[in-house]
């Protein structure tokens, strides 16, 4: 098991003509933070450091790093208490404390929520973040930024997008931009051990989708299939073996699927499942990224099964294959959704709720839905979405 050879050199493979790909730089280990800390020192002497709630100080990680930063004379203002599905309020609230510390870098420590925060300031201080979303104006400059991962995970410490939702307009939209990209992508296994089972089922359902949906997509091109397979493969070895023991194997395997289905989120992007489930999370807070897409994927997967021409229908073969339990990637996903105890359910949806999630989804992510490997209408959003949440007992 050498995943850094492999994913070095599938990144040397694809690397030439490929600016994104030139960009990463990657450590994931038991305390990388140790042999990459002289590269953090040379981005400056003022630090954001963005946190969450209350993981990281729990573990003491936060204090940990505070220590590091002040032995090395890193001033740090101090951005902490970022919850899942960051508003554009508290990113605002970042800006502030950033341009308070005159910061010269940004170090996010913790999962997508923290990192998109992060990023979402990297670029907020020169300009507005959803004056940006909304493609009003054009991201410049950015502070460079260190994202430490605490999960396995979205990608986010890889990836150009930061996801940030607007509580006035009840939406969840994608940042975009090259200059979002992390100086430097840490993983460390020492902090990742310490998720507990269900997030790691979560966050690890929200990789598998991101290899599903990159993989099926209609202009998936070699380099993005590559590494998305790659991660679902990783994503069968280690998933659920990760939620039932404490085995570190499993953990680094996960950080690496995390990685390589982030790159290939990166070099493409998702389509139906992901579109559906950032109104879902946009509206109901309470129903985390990774606990909307295992409502949704399965009812997604077997439409598109149905549907789609011999291609696409030999590329979820394929996938369900790579995943393992089932030749049917349907039910193959539903079955790990089982394995992983993510069939349960988190809210009672009305009639009103489903009617808000439709409309939501053709209003500002339809976009996303024409990704789609085949065509899909109005009438079939509707129908994946009720369906989906059906009596909101799963599935
Ligand atoms: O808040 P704290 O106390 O820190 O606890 C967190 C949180 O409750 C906890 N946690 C994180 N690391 C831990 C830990 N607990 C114990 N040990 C650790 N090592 O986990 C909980 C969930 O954290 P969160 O950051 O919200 O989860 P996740 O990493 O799944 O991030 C979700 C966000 O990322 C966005 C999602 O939409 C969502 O807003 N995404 C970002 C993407 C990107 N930037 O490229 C792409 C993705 O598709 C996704 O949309
Ligand atoms: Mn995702």
């Amino acid at each position: 098991m050498d995943y850094d050879k492999d994913l070095k050199e599938m990144i040397q493979k694809y690397n030439d003509n490929n600016e994104y790909l030139g960009m990463l730089d990657i450590h994931v280990g038991e305390n990388v933070i140790d042999e990459t800390f002289p590269q953090v020192m040379n981005l400056g002497k003022n630090v954001l450091f963005c946190t969450g709630k209350s993981a990281m100080k729990r573990l003491g990680i936060h204090k940990k790093y505070l220590d590091l930063f002040k032995k090395n004379k890193i001033k740090v203002a101090d951005y902490d208490g970022i919850t899942a599905n960051p508003t554009l309020e508290r990113i605002e609230e970042g800006v502030r404390i950033a341009k308070k510390g005159k910061v010269d870098f940004i170090f996010c420590l913790g999962g997508g929520s923290v990192i998109d925060s992060g990023k979402a300031v990297s670029v907020g201080i020169f300009g507005d973040v959803w004056d940006y979303i909304e493609k009003k104006d054009e991201i410049k400059r950015s502070l460079p930024l260190v994202a430490n991962s605490t999960t396995s995970g979205t990608g986010s410490h890889i990836t150009p997008y930061a996801v940030i939702s607007n509580s006035a307009t009840c939406e969840k939209k994608t940042l975009r931009h090259r200059l979002l990209v992390p100086k430097l992508s840490l993983a460390d296994i020492e902090i990742t051990k310490h998720v507990p089972p269900y997030v790691i089922a979560t966050t690890g359902f929200d990789v598998l989708c991101h290899g599903i949906e990159v993989y099926t997509l209609k202009d998936c091109d070699e380099a993005a299939a590559e590494f998305a397979l790659k991660a679902v493969e990783l994503i069968r070895k280690h998933l659920y073996n990760s939620c039932i023991n404490k085995s570190i194997e499993d953990k680094v395997g996960m950080a690496y699927a995390d990685v390589f289905a982030g790159i290939a989120l990166a070099l493409k992007k998702t389509h139906v499942a992901h579109a559906i489930s950032h109104p879902v999370s946009a509206r109901f807070p309470e129903i985390n990224h990774g606990q909307a897409l295992a409502y949704i994927i399965p009812k997604t997967t077997e439409m598109q099964v149905s549907r789609g021409d011999d291609e696409v229908k030999k590329r979820f073969q394929k996938l369900g294959a790579t995943l393992g339990i089932d030749s049917d990637c349907a039910k193959a996903v539903r079955k790990l959704i089982k394995q992983l105890k993510l069939d349960i359910p988190v809210r009672k949806m009305s009639e009103t709720d489903l009617q808000t999630i439709y409309g939501d989804t053709i209003r500002y992510r339809w976009p996303s839905v024409e990704r789609s490997p085949c065509p899909i209408n109005r009438e079939d959003i509707k129908k994946i979405i009720y369906e989906s949440f059906k009596d909101s007992q799963y599935p």
